[in-house]
């Protein structure tokens, strides 16, 4: 602790104060070729801490795996599925985690992924009131 201590209050200090930091922007004009040379490491630090912090705080895109459909028909811009209201039985259920081998409908791919993830989605079931077989 002392080492860091003595860093910081005397060895930093002295460093800073030795540098040839001009005061005014004209005298970045006249500063020497050593003079240049010293403010290097210090203008290299105080460079790389800004590109640190910047890169830390900038607004980054999503990574790719917050996609929610991951691999179903990916070559299409939008993943669009009809289905005629007739033919849908007496029930269905269509998928909403975009896991499905059966896609558009569920297969139970949900629960594998709820499991892996901690998620909770799971089908869009449609189911009639009363059978088609009671209404023919
Ligand atoms: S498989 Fe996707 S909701 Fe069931």
């Amino acid at each position: 602790m002392e080492v860091i201590s003595s860093l910081i209050r005397v060895t930093l200090p002295n460093y800073l104060k030795n540098l040839p930091v001009p005061a005014s922007i004209m005298g970045i004009a006249r500063l020497s070729g050593s003079e240049w040379l010293q403010l290097l490491p210090f203008v290299g630090m105080i460079s790389l801490l800004s590109y640190v912090t910047y890169q830390a705080f900038r607004s980054k895109p999503p990574p790719k795996d917050s996609c929610v459909n991951l691999k179903i028909q990916k070559e299409s811009s939008k993943v669009v599925n009809m289905v005629d209201i007739e033919e849908l039985g007496d029930k269905v259920s269509y998928c909403r985690c975009w896991r499905s081998k059966k896609f558009p409908i569920c297969d139970g791919s949900h629960n594998k992924h709820n499991e892996e993830t901690g998620d909770n989605v799971g089908p869009l079931v449609l189911k009639r009131k009363e059978p088609l077989s009671a209404t023919k």
